[in-house]
């Protein structure tokens, strides 16, 4: 039973105060419910509205990839700088300490290697699985235009009814093929149908024109890296996405394959989250790496 209340002080309702309703600080995720927002608002900074993700989830397909033969070694130190880390729930059960800060986005479709159709993807972890891991989203590869689009466009469509049902949210990755061409108009048609099909963000690769990728795209875009490029054309490219209405990165390459990954981590947080041009954020990687 509640404890009477003694307090002598009198009660203050604030009757001149009205209750404030604020729209949710993110691109087209004003209709979710609260733990959905709540999750979004782990991996995007709801200062800067943005988010710098670190993606290591490339062995899935390829096994050990340069610069994550040890994840453990090379990965972990850069936990405290990422907003998010990207990684499949293997490693994350195997490698990530659990007293870890940051929001998990797991990567939960899968199949084929490199060496089969990358498109004949299934989805690969159950939605249970993922909340048991207490993860902040789940991302799944589309491959439009590809052999296997219907496939994939429906692994995605599954897990984001099954993420409506808890408050997860999908991050829908648009996969591009050999033989498609990356270019906006491609672009724009695969980040569009991934948010018209329920995707609550959208991961892509960074084209000329992006400006009308990122228009036409009615949840955030955050942009992969792709291969590796040396670091000032790396942060130029993390720029351009963001003078050009990305939401962010979500880089993998770019960052761990570089000679100081602790200070090009650095470097592209001046840029998504302060600002900051591309001569001061590569000076800031040049400084830090000595
Ligand atoms: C690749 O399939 C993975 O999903 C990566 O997460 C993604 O490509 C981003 O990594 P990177 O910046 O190395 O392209």
């Amino acid at each position: 039973m509640a404890e009477q209340d003694f307090s002598k002080k009198e009660k203050e309702y604030h009757l001149d105060v009205p209750q404030t309703c604020e729209a949710f600080f993110l691109k087209g995720s004003n209709s979710y419910d609260w733990g959905m927002k709540n999750r979004l608002a782990r991996i995007f900074n709801p200062r800067s509205g943005k988010t710098v993700m670190l993606a290591f989830d490339h062995g899935y397909f390829q096994g050990p990839t340069t610069g994550l033969e040890r994840i453990d070694v090379t990965i972990r130190p850069l936990a405290p700088y990422a907003d998010a880390l990207m990684l499949t729930r293997g490693t994350l059960r195997s490698l990530i300490d659990p007293s870890v800060a940051n929001p998990i986005v797991m990567r939960a479709s899968g199949g084929p290697s490199i060496l089969k159709e990358l498109s004949d993807e299934r989805i690969a972890v159950d939605m249970e699985d993922a909340l048991r891991m207490n993860v902040s989203a789940v991302a799944v590869q589309v491959f439009i235009g590809g052999a296997n689009e219907t496939q994939t466009v429906h692994n995605m469509t599954r897990l984001v009814d099954m993420g409506m049902r808890y408050g997860m949210p999908v991050l829908g990755v648009t996969a591009v093929g050999k033989e498609l061409t990356r270019d906006a108009r491609y672009i724009s048609l695969a980040t569009r149908m991934l948010a018209e099909l329920g995707a609550s963000f959208v991961k892509t690769y960074f084209v000329p024109d992006f400006e009308q990728v990122t228009a036409a795209c009615p949840v955030p875009i955050v942009i992969a890296g792709g291969k590796k490029l040396p670091e000032r054309e790396a942060l130029q490219m993390a720029r351009d996405a963001i003078d050009q209405g990305a939401s962010g990165v979500d880089m993998g390459r770019n960052i761990f394959q570089s000679d100081s990954p602790v200070a090009m981590i650095g470097a592209v947080r001046k840029v998504v989250h302060e600002n900051c041009g591309v001569k001061e954020a590569y000076e800031y990687y040049l400084d830090t790496k000595k």
